[in-house]
């Protein structure tokens, strides 16, 4: 494996460092002129400035369960995993340089006839509705939030699968040039997931276009991403531009980086540590106090039946 010692994919190591000890880090990091970019950023476009902005808020839609308590708009939409622009958690400045007009995604693979749809003409042709979904990063951090969007399985209807594809792929958009993260030539970009096609089309697995009843924003991967809250977070690939179905299994990029720590099903399990920590609780952003995390994330009543056939895989890492 190309990468074995690389700072960027051991965030999880530092998430479980003290929150002191990681905050010094970062303080150094700055001071030694690495950590600028996202202070260096000109002005913040606000998700209301965005096209789709008069289409939310939208209907909740409550058949999934209780969730808790939400979490404070400010911290999930400034603390974020979004490798293309930085390893750093504190990315949402840098990442409104992101330009999300005109934004295409391209469709391809085992489907009727492959075609490429402008991201409003897409958002005209779904059924938009709110969820609140628990979210449980693989590093133990979690968060509840309301997002908007649409079933993943009414896009799958719209690209018209054909021939039983066993898998859909997305990937992340490629701009180095906004994207400094995507320099980094030891990370296997784009970022790419995939879900098995009964994942894809289950009820709860859902595209997130909005956040907090506005446009989603860009730090959270605007305009659309992936949003399965059973696995564990990394599966949500962000802004996505490009659906692909396919036979063959994907290796995701985070499996291409470390095999033996990030697999493809990622489905949370409290009981199966992953190589370097624990997975049995997890500390909700803004919280001091760590709870229990729950097997796939609290929702085993809707998804556990889709693993049934499935026991001999790696279900959990
Ligand atoms: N998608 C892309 N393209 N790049 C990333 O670095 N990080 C993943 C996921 N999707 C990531 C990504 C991880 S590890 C998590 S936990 C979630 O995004 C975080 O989503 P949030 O920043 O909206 O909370």
């Amino acid at each position: 494996m190309l990468i074995r010692r690389r700072k960027g994919w051991e965030i999880p190591e530092r998430e479980a460092t003290s929150e002191s000890v990681y905050l010094g880090r970062r303080t150094l990091v700055r001071a030694m002129g690495l950590g600028g970019i996202a202070l260096a950023a000109p002005g913040v476009a606000l998700a209301e400035d965005d096209p789709s902005a008069s289409k939310y808020p939208v209907r909740r839609e409550d058949r999934f369960g209780a969730h808790g308590a939400i979490t404070a708009e400010k911290l999930a939409t400034t603390y974020n995993n979004y490798y293309e622009f930085d390893t750093d958690k504190s990315i949402w400045r840098a990442a409104q340089k992101l330009p999300i007009r005109p934004w295409t995604v391209k469709v391809s693979g085992k489907v009727e006839k492959p075609f490429e749809i402008g991201f409003d003409d897409l958002l005209a042709h779904m059924p938009l509705e709110e969820r609140v979904y628990r979210h449980r990063c693989v590093e133990t951090w979690s968060m509840i939030v309301p997002w908007s969007g649409f079933p993943m399985k009414s896009l799958v209807e719209l690209c018209k699968p054909v021939g039983d594809p066993k898998y859909v792929v997305m990937q992340t958009l490629s701009n180095p040039k906004v994207m400094p993260g995507q320099k980094d030539i030891l990370y296997p970009w784009p970022y790419t997931e995939g879900l098995a096609m009964d994942e894809a089309m289950h009820d709860l697995t859902f595209i997130a276009t909005g956040l907090y009843g506005k446009p989603i924003p860009k730090q959270n991967g605007a305009p659309l991403r992936l949003v399965a809250p059973w696995k564990y977070g990394f599966k949500n690939v962000k802004s996505i531009v490009a659906i692909e179905f396919t036979d063959k299994r994907p290796v995701s990029f985070w499996e291409k980086l470390q095999d033996s720590e990030y697999g493809f099903w990622a489905n949370v399990n409290p009981q199966v540590p992953h190589p370097r920590w624990s997975q049995a609780t997890e500390k909700p952003l803004g919280s001091d106090a760590r709870i229990p995390t729950q097997l796939y994330n609290g929702y085993a009543e809707f998804v556990a039946g889709l693993y049934t056939n499935r026991k001999a895989e790696k279900l959990f890492m």
